[in-house]
């Protein structure tokens, strides 16, 4: 007898479950760790958490999020600290709005979740500059991440910062605060060889200057094999269960498990499956991990230019279990949530049972806890790729398919798999804005970016004999450097000839050439050097020669990363004519302009420092180096709104003066590589792509709190050419929700924003095949099965539905297990 029993939590477990997420805030607790995991007031307890990066939202975001998160069945939120947007110049700090980082911890510590701190002050995560102020690479003498004074002055002098402000807000767990973990740089360890001994000493000093801080909670280090004590070392990766910790003394930590990836401009989406996801999950605990936190929870926005780079995308989704709007992200978030629940119910026996694991072989083993006191739990795991397996288990035989777990939180009852999904599945759709008729109701006014000043040369700010490194030269304060200068021809110069070729060695990544005021060519290149060439006319008298830089995020991740150079540096920039002679301008005079004038004039802003001077007269299509300005009513409602750039070229847009983000719907995805996902076998990024050939970001979010009723404004300034008479706002909802369960589960279907169930698509109580979208009647069913779904669920905000014979009718399938399809439109 094959014996597959998905039952359910009771709801009194689930009471138990629940009330055991929260924590009493306020009340001052001692966390410190043994071997096994960390200990709360001498307690060992399992830790789930979620990364939510608190500047990739809105504080006004942030309650609903984190509330998300707690509902999901998280007991922790983790996030790093962003240096660069704290202390945007030195000693100069900042914690205003998204920024306000006591506001996040002390939010999520009113929703009775605990909090992990990556202090970093590195932080890597897809951010500009890995985090880094771009100052401190201004600074003579400066080395990063490694035994250089300069450096571990300015890092010791933020962390403590950060460290100061979180006791003086009394945040630490012994306060009586959320804060139970801090960690100290990140991922080094990956990238520490070609930093030799002075990177190893710098590990060791960094140790002794956290230590040295007197947090009162455990430090940890992610990806640093030699951690020294008493800093515990972590695991990062899409899979954790053969991470061993450094010491006896370290619990298994995992403190990024990818819920997806990261998107680049011309990339594809990048996609997890929930099953994988739960499936590395339920193998970290089962293989004795005790703390695990998902990078990312919510992914969110990179707004303005926070961006990583290069090539970052504004949108930071990351195919969370929230997605970038803070929808929840279906089956993923309902998975993940079950999964979760069923690990807090078995809490006492992970982290106190004694452990014994029966191998199988062919990648199939049982696990069991069994603590002194209390229930013993197990686990049953199938990690051969392809193949379902029967396991026989304490007398009773369990199918555990192919990359999967099941989890048998009293040894018996095996009531979760991490390939079987009971949770509902939403299609998200984009609805047009309710408020008014777009795009046709919005009226776009324009303006000319003024380039003539940068055009005729030498009207910089400032002047070198080099061909200048731009973040060097910028302090990034702005995407754009121009670098000018003037060729004197003589025709009697022997590389003279009327038609020649510009060459331009750079290092990206975008460049726009113009000689004598005319622009001659663009490229964008996507990783290091690259040559431009473009054939130009030159006058026999003086020629001016302009190029314009530009930088999309600066690197965030690998070995010296912030050395990587960005712009024109050292060239050589050649003028070639008359059979390949070449001119060398590299060490003429440059004369260089830290961005753009429009900018400088805040043409964006609510209150720009001149009239922009606004015309609606002869709006021009695919122009470069124009601003565009159109006022719009907010759609109705709560939900989230994005705007539809599709039309536009590259550049950044602002809602009432605040920066979305850089959009570049021209940069499409490869028309190729995207199919079929198979959750089994070992993930990588690359497999379960969307987007191919498809824009790679053509929505930007526009969080509500950007929002006022009546006009609102949106400017964009577009630097490739685009056609802005195609833009127009939506929200995002829920448009069809679907489940697909086996007989005695239950599944719940719910609308999002107060919408209804309006109608049921599809409903087959039997064997019906597909998925959700595409779902098709097998050759038996219940002929109750419909009108009993619509009954209970048209017209609702949510329903229940049981896949049981009592309430859905009779099938004729026979003795096999019935199955229960259901595909309903959220209206
Ligand atoms: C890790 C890093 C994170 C993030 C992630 C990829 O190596 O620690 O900050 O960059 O990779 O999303």
């Amino acid at each position: 007898m094959v014996r597959i029993e998905m039952g359910h939590l009771g709801s009194g477990l689930l009471f138990l479950v629940l009330s055991c997420l929260s924590y009493s805030p306020s009340i001052a607790t001692q966390v410190s760790h043994d071997g096994r995991a960390l200990t709360i007031d001498g307690q060992r307890r399992l830790i789930l958490s979620g990364s939510i990066h608190y500047p990739r939202s809105t504080a006004e975001m942030w309650p609903d999020l984190i509330q998300k998160a707690k509902d999901g069945g998280l007991n922790a939120i983790e996030t790093y600290v962003f240096w660069n947007i704290h202390e945007p110049r030195r000693r100069e700090y900042n914690f205003q709005g998204n920024r306000d980082l006591i506001r996040f911890i002390k939010t999520v510590h009113q929703a009775g979740l605990y909090f992990i701190l990556r202090i970093g002050p590195y932080a890597c995560a897809e951010w500009n500059y890995g985090g880094f102020p771009v100052w401190l690479h201004q600074m003579e003498g400066i080395q990063f991440r490694t035994d250089n004074q300069i450096f571990k002055d300015e890092m010791q002098s933020f962390t403590a910062h950060i460290v100061n402000m979180i006791k003086e807000e009394n945040l630490l767990a012994h306060q009586g605060g959320p804060i139970i973990l801090t960690q100290i740089e990140n991922e080094f360890g990956n990238v520490m060889g070609p930093y030799g001994a002075a990177g190893k000493k710098y590990v060791e000093w960094c140790a002794k200057m956290a230590d040295s801080l007197n947090v009162g909670v455990p430090w940890i280090m992610c990806q640093q094999a030699d951690a020294p004590q008493p800093m515990i070392n972590t695991c990062n990766g899409f899979y954790c269960h053969n991470f061993k910790p450094n010491n006896a003394n370290s619990p298994k930590m995992w403190t990024e498990n990818w819920t997806g990836w990261f998107k680049k401009w011309g990339g594809r989406d990048p996609h997890r499956t929930a099953e994988d996801v739960s499936n590395a999950v339920a193998l970290f605990f089962k293989n004795g991990g005790t703390l695990q936190n998902y990078y990312m929870y919510h992914g969110g926005t990179n707004f303005g230019r926070t961006a990583g780079g290069p090539y970052i995308t504004t949108s930071y989704d990351y195919d969370a279990p929230l997605d970038e709007y803070g929808n929840l992200r279906q089956p993923k978030w309902g998975h993940l949530k079950a999964l979760h629940l069923v690990l807090l119910s078995m809490e006492n026996a992970l982290v106190n049972g004694d452990v014994t694991t029966t191998d199988y072989g062919h990648g199939a083993t049982a696990t069991m806890y069994k603590p002194a006191n209390g229930t013993a739990g197990c686990f049953l795991a199938n990690q051969n790729g392809t193949t379902d397996v029967l396991i026989t288990f304490q007398g009773l035989q369990y199918l555990v398919p192919a990359w999967s777990v099941s989890i048998l939180p009293d040894c018996k009852n095996n009531v979760y798999n991490t390939a079987k999904i009971q949770a509902q599945t939403s299609i998200m759709v984009k609805k047009p804005n309710a408020a008014e008729n777009e795009p046709a109701q919005l009226i776009w006014q324009w303006r000319a970016e003024k380039i003539k000043d940068t055009l005729k040369g030498q009207h910089g700010s400032f002047t070198s004999t080099q061909l200048l490194e731009q973040k060097m030269a910028t302090g990034d304060t702005s995407d754009y450097l121009w670098y000018m200068t003037s060729v004197h021809m003589s025709k009697s110069d022997p590389i003279y000839s009327k038609h020649m070729t510009l060459r331009v060695n750079t290092t990206g990544y975008v460049l726009h050439a113009f000689v004598n005021g005319k622009l001659v060519g663009s490229q964008l290149g996507k990783s290091g050097n690259y040559i431009f060439e473009a054939p130009v006319t030159v006058k026999p008298k003086k020629n001016d020669i302009t190029l314009l830089s530009a930088t999309v995020g600066l690197p965030n991740y690998g070995a010296f990363f912030d050395k990587d150079p960005a712009g024109i540096v050292s060239g050589p920039v050649e003028l070639v004519g008359n059979g390949n002679v070449s001119k060398d301008l590299s060490a003429s005079q440059w004369s260089y302009k830290i961005g753009l004038n429009g900018y400088a004039q805040e043409v964006y802003s609510e209150n720009p420092k001149h009239d922009p001077k606004w015309t609606t007269e002869a709006l021009p299509l695919n122009r470069r180096m124009t601003w565009y300005k159109t006022t719009f009513k907010p759609p109705l409602g709560e939900e989230p709104v994005v705007v539809d750039l599709l039309g536009m070229g590259k550049g950044e847009a602002w809602v009432n003066g605040q920066s979305i983000g850089r959009f570049w719907p021209t940069f499409k995805a490869p028309s190729d590589g995207c199919g079929n996902c198979d959750y089994r076998g070992t993930y990588d990024p690359n497999r379960c792509t969307t987007g191919c050939g498809e824009p790679t970001q053509r929505w930007y979010h526009v969080p509500r709190s950007f929002l006022r009723s009546g006009d609102n404004t949106l400017i964009l300034f577009e630097e490739m050419g685009g056609n802005p008479t195609q833009v127009n706002f939506q929200t995002v909802t829920v448009g069809t929700v679907c489940g697909m369960i086996t007989e005695r589960n239950k599944v719940e279907l719910s609308c999002q924003g107060g919408r209804t169930i309006s109608q049921i698509q599809f409903a087959s109580y039997g064997d019906p095949q597909g998925k959700c979208g595409s779902f098709k009647k097998g050759i038996c069913e219940s002929s109750d099965a419909f009108s009993a779904i619509e009954k209970a669920c048209v017209g609702k905000t949510s329903c229940s539905i049981s896949a049981e014979d009592t309430t859905l009718g009779w099938t004729t399938c026979g003795v096999v297990e019935n199955r229960l399809a259901v595909q309903a439109v959220c209206s």
